[in-house]
């Protein structure tokens, strides 16, 4: 789907970004602006802000920031151009496709005829699970593992035979051999031509949060290997973004939600009535994943084998679970194995037992680490008390600092004043709390704010002149795009200024030249500063000045070439320097 640009305009235009966005959060007034809760972290209070001027968000925690289509496709979790679609159906501006940009159009329409083209294969085989003859080998494992005709319903379960017929099917519909390779549903082999990937396993379609089937998991029916077949990652199947179950467990009006590893795990849940439970997808959790989570509740219950692996995947998703703000426990099945084995022989009034028993994530973590300190050897000791301080140091609110030195020093009875001690120290020097890569990247707001006092001056400019298009013609009297930091900011200069030459300053529609939800995020910091000028009087045109002179000093400052006087005459040209910089100390700009 390539969608034309004046279309894109208009479908921005007719939705207005308040409207769009109380559609879905809480938004309250507050002088020009909205404020509500921000859906892309967790917080008490409210920093997230909707500017209706400006068209755009913008979250002051957690960085996100964009138009009201970024809105919606992180919101809803859809691409762009989905996003468009269905702000479009909203305000019924219908979407015509045009010629141009082939590549983009190929791509979204590639996306379109996979989604169909997998919707046509689950229906397949879940038609031939339910067959008599060729279906009663898989129906018969199904049953044997204890689900309900109903549940294998709700999950749209199915069954690739011994001989396939999906491939002929599908080429019957019109679907060429390319583009089932490009499924995954099929792949192709010089001596033996097309083949399907499933074949004598039963079938687990994956859905989305929408319903569409973005790929399978396929299980054999014994012993054989693998025992778990999985799509490949396709155009449509990103692993590290979608969760089994996700479909139905948004729907499940918990206040949590169970997180575990396997399909047959979330069936049998769901069948013993926790809907609430989702499969990371045969891959270990993300952050993407957990962000997910994020905007729906705000705590998660973790379930992995006890393992070795399953302890390694636990402590990996729990530091993941915290950054996303998601409060998190973990759940302990032993001496079973998974959920499915446990509710198989306990039932599920055991289950809920084990759940509300489920072990604080602080704990099960520093439960681990003190088994690898020999707490008897004074090193040791002392060596475990500063694993527990970094722990609290890593905390962000300080009233779970607090009943954290409390309920840590008396689990590990280490004294509550020498623990805080070290975990202030460390919060102090900011030391030691290495975050994973992945956490880091994308995330940390504070740390990637770290600018210098330049670049915040030609944020500050750039917000105050979408804020007020009035300082315009004075400021381009002095400065130029080119005066911005090279890259991103420059080119939003440059179109900034194109827009304010021909009149009016138009900010959301910039955000739409950006497709990486980050650079997204730059481009609405670039326009949302939080800048202590008054709108009025001396104040404001005193700070504008000042913004004018760091941004053209600077200019000024790395200049020296093709300015021939300096290179003949070195004192001339100091002289000439000095004029320049006193020349912008007087500068005043009168609006
Ligand atoms: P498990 O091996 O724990 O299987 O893998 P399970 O979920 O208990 O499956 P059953 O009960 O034997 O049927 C957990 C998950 O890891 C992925 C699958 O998503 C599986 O549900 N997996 C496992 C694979 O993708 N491939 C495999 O070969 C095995
Ligand atoms: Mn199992």
């Amino acid at each position: 789907m390539y969608i034309r640009e004046e279309i894109i305009d208009e479908i921005r235009e007719k939705n207005d970004i308040v409207d769009v966005v109380s559609g879905y959060i809480k938004l309250t007034r507050h002088g020009a602006n909205y404020f509500g809760l921000c859906p892309f972290h967790t917080e008490k209070s409210p920093s997230f802000s909707v500017s209706q001027s400006k068209q755009m968000f913008k979250c002051f925690g957690c960085g996100k920031g964009g138009n009201v289509f970024s809105f919606v496709s992180e919101y809803e979790n859809i691409t762009f151009p989905e996003a468009v679609k269905l702000l479009g159906e909203k305000v019924g501006v219908t979407i015509a496709t045009e010629d141009q940009g082939e590549d983009k159009k190929k791509e979204y329409s590639l996306r379109a005829r996979l989604i169909a083209l997998n919707k046509e294969a689950a229906t397949y085989y879940y038609k031939v699970l339910r067959d008599e003859n060729v279906g009663k080998t898989g129906m018969d494992y199904f049953i044997k593992r204890g689900l309900s005709k109903e549940i294998m319903q709700k999950f749209g379960l199915g069954y690739a035979p011994v001989k396939s017929g999906l491939i002929k099917k599908l080429r019957d519909q019109g679907y060429t051999d390319e583009e089932m390779i490009a499924s995954g549903i099929a792949v192709h082999n010089e001596k033996y031509g097309m083949s399907e990937k499933f074949w004598n396993r039963v079938i687990f379609p994956i859905m989305d949060a929408r319903n569409r089937v973005l790929g399978f998991g396929g299980r054999v029916m014994g012993d054989g290997k693998p025992k778990y077949l999985n799509s490949p990652e396709t155009v449509i199947f990103e692993k590290r973004k979608n969760l089994y179950g996700l479909n139905i467990a948004r729907n499940a009006h918990k206040d949590h939600l169970i997180i575990c590893e396997g399909y047959m795990d979330v069936i049998a849940m769901h069948q013993a009535g926790f809907d609430q439970a989702v499969a990371s997808l045969g891959t270990a959790l993300t952050i993407e994943h957990v962000r997910l989570i994020s905007r729906m509740v705000k705590k998660v219950l973790l379930i992995y084998d006890s393992d070795n692996a399953g302890v390694t995947a636990a402590l990996r998703a729990i530091p993941l679970c915290r950054q996303a703000g998601l409060a998190c426990k973990v759940v302990d099945l032993s001496p079973c194995k998974d959920p499915d084995e446990f509710i198989g022989a306990h039932g599920a009034e055991e289950f809920q037992k084990r759940l509300d028993n489920a072990k604080n994530s602080v704990y099960f973590e520093l439960d681990i680490k003190m088994r690898q300190f020999d707490l008897k050897d004074p090193d040791g000791e002392s060596a475990f008390s500063k694993e527990v301080a970094m722990v609290i140091a890593r905390m962000e609110d300080e009233l779970e600092r607090e009943s954290y030195v409390k309920a840590l020093s008396q689990r590990y009875n280490i004294p509550p004043q020498s623990l805080k001690r070290e975990a202030m120290k460390l919060v102090a020097k900011n030391e030691g709390i290495e975050l994973p890569e992945e956490m880091r990247t994308g995330m940390s707001s504070r740390r990637q704010e770290k600018e210098d006092a330049l670049l915040t001056a030609q944020r500050y400019l750039l917000t105050a002149l979408v804020d007020d298009p009035r300082i315009f013609p004075k400021v381009s009297d002095h400065v130029s795009p080119n005066d911005f930091e090279e890259g991103i900011v420059r080119d939003v200069a440059g179109v900034l200024f194109g827009q304010l030459k021909n009149g009016q300053a138009n900010p959301a529609a910039i955000v739409d030249m950006y497709y990486e939800s980050y650079d997204r995020d730059t481009v609405s910091r670039l326009f949302s500063s939080k800048y202590s000028g008054t709108m009025e009087g001396v104040d404001y045109e005193n700070f504008i000045s000042d913004l004018i002179v760091k941004i053209v000093g600077n200019r000024a400052a790395s200049e020296n070439t093709g300015d021939e006087t300096e290179e003949s005459d070195p004192i001339a040209g100091a002289r000439l320097k000095a004029d320049k910089r006193k020349d912008l100390k007087n500068l005043h700009i009168k609006l």
